[in-house]
Order: structure tokens, then C-alpha cells, then sequence
């Protein structure tokens, strides 16, 4: 299945999340198991998006987070809440975007190559179901603008697994 190189052409950060949006929205259209449709998220999003170096899943299991599908370098499997990026943004259930990860107490270096982060719950009914979690090798890679593009995404993945 070919993906659009969207990070070649000149779209704007929101008309590129725009037409994301979109290919996400066919992409998943007609399957609802979750696993399959996070490791189409993660490839969509990793030949999309500009100076991304890992795109994917963690999913919450027994109060831990245990990685999903991704796009990228091995990763660590299992992060406590609380712990690092990742662990922050789950316990507070709420978009972290990180400028510099080596400024950040209790990061969690996966790849060398990554600067930057941003981690997005998924959430459905306040319940967390996992993150999605992209790291990138430029400083200050993430702004508001790709936390709200990033959240738009994650309610297309939900809606796409929801009865
Ligand atoms: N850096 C993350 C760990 C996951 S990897 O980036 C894929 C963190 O500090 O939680």
C-alpha cells in the first residue's frame, strides 16, 4: 500500500495534519482491531511527518505501559507510570511536549538520535488505553500545533476501533 510522502511537499504544519487526518480516516476505514490500525497510525505518521526518528504505541497493561506498534529503533518494552516522557504523560493524562529530552529528570533514551518528544494519551471515557509517542532528532521539534494535530489523529484512531 503506497503512502504520500506528505514531508515533500510545502504544506503548511496544519494543512499537513489536515490532509493526514484524511488519509488516516481511509486508511483505518472498515477495521477495528486496534493493533492493526496503531501500526498503520505509526507508518502513516513516520514516512509523513518531517524529523521524526520513532513514532508509536504504548498501551496500558496491569499499571504499566507496555509498547505497541511503532516505526523506528528497538524500544524499551515497559515503562512505569510516572516514569519518564512517557510515564508523565499518563499520569497526567494530558499531552507532554518535551523541547529538550536531555533536560527532562527521568527521560528514557531509546535512540541516541532523538532530542525531542511529545507523548498523547489515548483516552476513552477518561479511562488511559496507551500513548502514542514521537521522538524526534531536531530540538524543539513539537509545538501546540502538532499536539492538536496529534490529538485529532488519536480521535480518528479511537472512533476507527469504537463500537
Ligand atoms: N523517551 C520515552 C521512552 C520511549 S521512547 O522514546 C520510544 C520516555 O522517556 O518515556
Amino acid at each position: 500500500m503506497a503512502i504520500a510522502q506528505n514531508f515533500v511537499t510545502s504544506l503548511s504544519k496544519s494543512e499537513l495534519y489536515e490532509q493526514l487526518a484524511a488519509q488516516l480516516s481511509s486508511l483505518l476505514a472498515g477495521e477495528r482491531d486496534l493493533i492493526a490500525n496503531a501500526a498503520n497510525f505509526s507508518s502513516l505518521l513516520f514516512h509523513s511527518l518531517p524529523d521524526v526518528n520513532w513514532a508509536g504505541f504504548y498501551f496500558a497493561k496491569d499499571g504499566e505501559l507496555v509498547l505497541g506498534p511503532f516505526q523506528g529503533q528497538p524500544a524499551c518494552v515497559r515503562i512505569k507510570i510516572g516514569q519518564g516522557v512517557c510515564g508523565a504523560a499518563a499520569a497526567k493524562r494530558e499531552t507532554v511536549i518535551v523541547p529538550n529530552v536531555h533536560e527532562f529528570p527521568g527521560h528514557i533514551a531509546c535512540d541516541s538520535a532523538s532530542n525531542s518528544e511529545i507523548v498523547v494519551p489515548l483516552l476513552k471515557d477518561s479511562h488511559l488505553i496507551g500513548l502514542l509517542d514521537l521522538d524526534s532528532p531536531k530540538l524543539a521539534r513539537f509545538d501546540r500545533e502538532d499536539a492538536a494535530g496529534l490529538e485529532q489523529l488519536v480521535r480518528i484512531l479511537l472512533s476507527s476501533v469504537s463500537a
